[in-house]
Parts: structure tokens; sequence; C-alpha cells
């Protein structure tokens, strides 16, 4: 969602350095772009639909000498994605991006246009910039027209502001919406994350909410919002720029699908050498809430249906938007586990600050290091799988389903569930899993010989039962997120009554059925969609290799089989894979997909 970049440097060149910045934050999700920078004291606003390189385009044929610039990638929320909606707006004396919902922007500009203010855009951000405007005419102070407009608005928002009279000078605030300060020695930077700036410095400081920043090409200075100033850390990125490379491969997605085997490795090898989960005592607490979106959400079944399975310990998943309709059942005694790769969800964000309200304890697993939930949490457990720049998140819930997998081995210890034979074949399989991974992604052939068979259908099932249909929900996401099929996951059984009159000759149906205590009746339905004229796509475990699919099934999967603590793991890369090669041949933009956002910062 939304990237903003901004950049004030000692040199002219602050427009090549936002645009590359700005690059980096494709991955966020937008549908159109635009940068401001003063060029001798004249404004210039360039902004343009679609792709980046239509504004570098644009740039290229421009004088942009210049010592500061503001840029940003805009997902429409507030307007249709066109030019006049894109940012940077620029009222009066200033010029602004913004990233997040400003919520009572409508009673704003009504104040505004009484005020004499008139728009052009259908955006709450032009109406924001007009506010802090209107705040610095009232005033003629910019950090307390910053702060007087912050105060009046609802909703989220990351700023970075340029006041005609100090074109050189960046200001800054955020509410709900990430934004961090970079350092460098040519010039200093405010970004939506780390990654814009990597190129250029790993040194950088997080904005806190009530934080009101002034950057200059060479002093970066905090303040509240009582105009004292306020110290901050300066922190190391352990991330490099390198890691933001595509490195060879074709796609960013497919780079993050074959660093799945390593990421999940060091999880295990982690857990076994230097576990931290001494103060989630499971005992402790009366109900185990699970809240997170999307692929998280995925991910936090197989969580939950391990901690009922294994440890005993019933769980509620909920999505996180609609996590607040349960509220009567958050306690004191709720243990709440929150589960982001970005860690700047704001639907996540909203739930953990609900339950934190009600008393929960919260514990958050997160991929972004100090990411705003990784900072909300009681306690973060980090997944580590390193940045993540597809927007279809594949190391991201591989790497949450192995966390969920030690939470609840570590469940069952202190509950006296897993003795010592069990406990030692367990941590042997687990820490050979690399192994088991390579073998699963390295069978291209097979996903592309499936991709061939389906990618011309409009619509596909995926069925499985109990794990499996988990893991089906997964699948079937990222089919519909990078390929743009309609795909619908169900549990096996559940399909015949009523979406199997969906089943045509023909319809491509991917079941899963790992589990050998479930493999016949999965079956049964298999036959169900087959005797409808499906056509059949089955993953199965080598465990079950002597067996006769031809009955049931026109293509099969093979993965190898293994416990439950990461079979999901083990299947999940085979249908990411299958995903990946359809959309391939489907020619669709796998990296970026339309309408979507990496980091969804609005609720
Ligand atoms: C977006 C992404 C999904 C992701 C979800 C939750 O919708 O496109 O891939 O699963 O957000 O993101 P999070 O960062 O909280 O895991």
């Amino acid at each position: 969602m939304c990237g903003i970049i901004g950049y004030t440097t000692k040199s002219s060149n602050s427009v090549d350095v936002a645009l590359s910045g700005l690059k980096n934050l494709e991955y966020r999700g937008y549908d159109s772009s635009g940068i401001a920078f003063y060029n001798n004291n004249e404004l210039d606003i360039v902004k343009a639909k679609g792709k980046i390189s239509n504004l570098d385009e644009k740039l290229s044929k421009m004088n942009t000498t210049s010592n500061c610039a503001i840029a940003h990638t805009r997902w429409a929320t507030h307007g249709e994605p066109n030019e006049t909606n894109a940012h940077p707006h620029h009222v009066g004396k200033v010029t602004l991006v913004h990233n997040g919902i400003i919520e009572n922007y409508a009673a704003l500009k009504e104040e505004l246009q009484q005020a004499g203010y008139t728009f052009n855009s259908q955006t709450d951000t032009e109406v924001a910039t007009a506010y802090i405007d209107y705040c610095y005419n009232k005033c003629n102070n910019k950090l307390q027209a910053l702060i007087d407009a912050c105060k009046k608005f609802r909703g989220s928002y990351a700023f970075n502001v340029i006041y005609e009279d100090e074109p050189n000078t960046i200001y800054a605030s955020r509410k709900d919406s990430p934004l961090v300060v970079g350092y460098s020695n040519k010039g200093n930077f405010a970004a939506s994350d780390v990654s814009a700036i990597l190129d250029y410095t790993n040194k950088y400081s997080l904005i806190n909410e009530d934080d009101f920043v002034k950057i200059t090409n060479s002093v970066v200075t905090f303040y509240n919002d009582k105009l004292q100033e306020v110290s901050k850390e300066i922190k190391t990125a352990t991330w490099d720029a390198n890691q933001y490379q595509k490195n060879g491969y074709d796609h960013f997605m497919l780079k993050e699908i074959y660093e799945q085997p390593k990421v999940i490795q060091d999880i295990f090898s982690r857990y076994y050498n230097d576990c931290d989960y001494a103060d989630i005592d499971f005992s402790n607490f009366d109900n185990i809430h699970i809240v997170a979106c999307g692929s998280a959400m995925h991910a936090s079944l197989v969580g939950k249906y391990l901690l009922q399975t294994y440890a005993k310990i019933p769980a509620m998943v909920e999505v996180a938007s609609e996590y607040r309709y349960s509220e009567e059942l958050i306690t004191p005694k709720t243990l709440m586990i929150v589960v982001s790769q970005s860690g700047e969800t704001a639907d996540t964000i909203a739930a953990l600050r609900l339950a934190k309200e009600k008393g929960a304890y919260v514990v958050g697993i997160v991929n972004a290091v100090g990411s705003t939930i990784s900072r909300e949490v009681d306690k973060c457990i980090y997944t580590y799988a390193g940045p993540e720049i597809a927007v279809a998140t594949t190391k991201g819930y591989t790497s949450q389903v192995a966390i969920f997998s030690t939470l609840v081995l570590n469940a069952m210890k202190q509950k006296g569930l897993l003795d010592e034979d069990t406990s030692s074949k367990l941590k042997d399989e687990l820490l050979t899993i690399e192994d088991k991974l390579n073998e699963v992604i390295s069978n291209r052939n097979t996903y592309l010989d499936i991709a061939k068979d389906i990618y011309n259908h409009n619509d596909l099932f995926f069925i499985g039962r109990g794990i499996d249909s988990t893991v089906c929900m997964e699948g079937s996401l990222k089919l519909k997120e990078i390929s743009y099929m309609h795909s619908e996951a169900y549990s096996a059984g559940e399909l015949k009554h009523g979406t199997i009159s969906l089943i045509e000759d023909g319809t491509p149906v991917i079941s899963i059925a790992t589990d050998p205590t479930l493999f016949e009746k999965t079956v049964s339905n298999i036959k169900e969609t087959k005797a409808r004229g499906s056509y059949s796509i089955f993953v199965t475990t080598d465990k079950h290799n002597d067996m006769n699919f031809a009955e049931f099934a026109d293509k099969t999967v093979i993965v190898p089989e293994a416990s439950e603590f990461i079979q999901p793991i083990l299947v999940v890369s085979a249908l990411q894979l299958i995903a990946y090669e359809t959309a391939k041949l489907r020619g669709c933009d796998i990296d970026k997909p339309r309408n979507l956002a990496k980091s969804v910062t609005v609720e």
C-alpha cells in the first residue's frame, strides 16, 4: 500500500535518489506515482498513472536538479487512480505525500471550503494538505502547523511535507502508518520502510506516533507535540540491499519460494538451540485467540489445528477485521497470538490494540523487525524470513507455520505430552526439513505440466480434510492472487452440500490427502467430483506411492511424507509453484498483481 520516500541532500540529485528508493517500495502495491521537488525555487510536481517507469519517462525529459524531493506510490482508496488523485498534493504553501486515510476528511473539507479553499481531486490527502496550509497561515510555524493539523485528523497517516518558504526541508509525522528516518553522509531521508533507503544507508530511526520530525540535509530533529526536542536511537539495519535483488531469478516470488528451505531450517535450528518461550505459559490462559489477515490467517489455521490436535489446547482463529465483533470474549485471561509478515497490517494492529485494552496478553509472530506490531505486542517471536518483496507471500506463510509448530511442541512439553522418543524423532525430522523442501521445489516440471492443464480454465477448486483443508485455502489464495483465476478452497466433505453444482466437464479440482487416517474419505470425495467430469489433480505423500491413483487422478503430485508439524509446509510449496507456473503461462505480473498491496496499512 502507498509508499513514501523523501530525500534532502547537499548535492543536487534528490530526484534520482528518491525515484530509485520509490522503486524499492513498488512491492507494497500501487497504481500511480508522483514526485515533487523545487528547482530554482520553482515547484515541479510530476505524476503518472500506472507503473513508476511512466513517471521515470516523464522525468527523463526534464531538468530535475534539486536538493530535496518527496515521492509517492499511491494505492487508490479515495478516488480512482489518475494523475489528479495521485500524490504529491499541493495547496497554498504546502506540498504533501501521505499514506493512510483521513477518516474525517469530509468534515474538514467543509470547514476549509468555508474558509475559501477549493479542491481539484477526490482525495482525503488534498484536504489534509489544505488543512496543514490553513494551520500554517494561522500560526506561521511549520512544526506547529503540522502538530495542529494532526490533532484534527482522525484515521491513519504517514506524512512528508515540504513548505514553499523552506523547500529543502522535509517535515514528517505519522499515526498508524509506518515511517522511518534514514541518515547518510550526503543527506537524510524519511521513508515508509528501510528497504527504500538501503542502497544509500543502513542507519535509521523509527518515528513514533507522537513524534514530529524536521529533516534537513545535515540535521534531523525529533520533537514531541509540545515542540520539545526528543532524543532518538539510531539503529542499524541488518537486511542488506542485496536481499532486495532478484539475484538471477525471474521473479521475487520464485526467489522467495527457493529461500524457504533455509528459512524454515533456520527456524527449527533456533528453536532447538536458542528457544525463549519461557514466558508463554499456556496454563495461564482460559482462551486463545489467533488473529491475522490473508495468508497469515491461513497459517493461523494450521496453528490452531496443531494446538488442538497435539497440545490438546482449543483455540479460535479470527480474521483481524472481524475480531472486534468478538470483543465480549476478550478477557485478561486471553492469550492473543497475532500473526503478520509485515507487522504493519492495519486490521491486525487494530485487533491487537483492542485485545491489549481488554487486558489480554499478546504474542506476535512477525517477520519485519522493528515494525509496529513487533513493538506493541507483549512478546514478539520473529520469523527472521528476511525481506519478502513479492506481494503474494510464500516464505512469509511457511515461516509462520514453522513458528506455530515450535510453539505447539513447546506447549506439549509444558503439558507433559511429549515423550522423549517422539521428541527426539521429531527433532531429527525438523532439523532435516531443508532436504525434503528442496526435493519438493526441485520438481518444477510436474508443476509446469499441471499449469499447462489448468491455465486456460476460469474456475478451479481445492479440496482436502483436516490440516489439508487449511493448506487448500492457502493454495487457492496463491492461485487467485497471481493468476486471477477464480478458485475456491473447500473442505472435501462439505463440497457436496452445494458447491459441487459448479463442477462441470473439465473443471480442475486439486485435492490434497496427506493424512493416512483421512485418505479414504478424501478419495471418496474426489470420486464424487470425477463422476461429474472434474479434471483431478491429486496431491499426496510418498507413503502412498504403491497405490494406483489412475482411478480418480488425472495428474499426481507426490511430496515426501512428514509429520503434521511440517507436512503443510511441504505441500504448500508445491501449490505455490503450481500457482507461479500458471500465472506465468497466463502472462500475469507475478510480483505485483493487480489491486493488491503487500502491506495493507488501512482498515
Ligand atoms: C495483504 C497481502 C497478503 C497478506 C496479508 C496480511 O493482503 O497481500 O499476502 O497475507 O496482507 O499481511 P501481513 O503482513 O499482516 O502478514
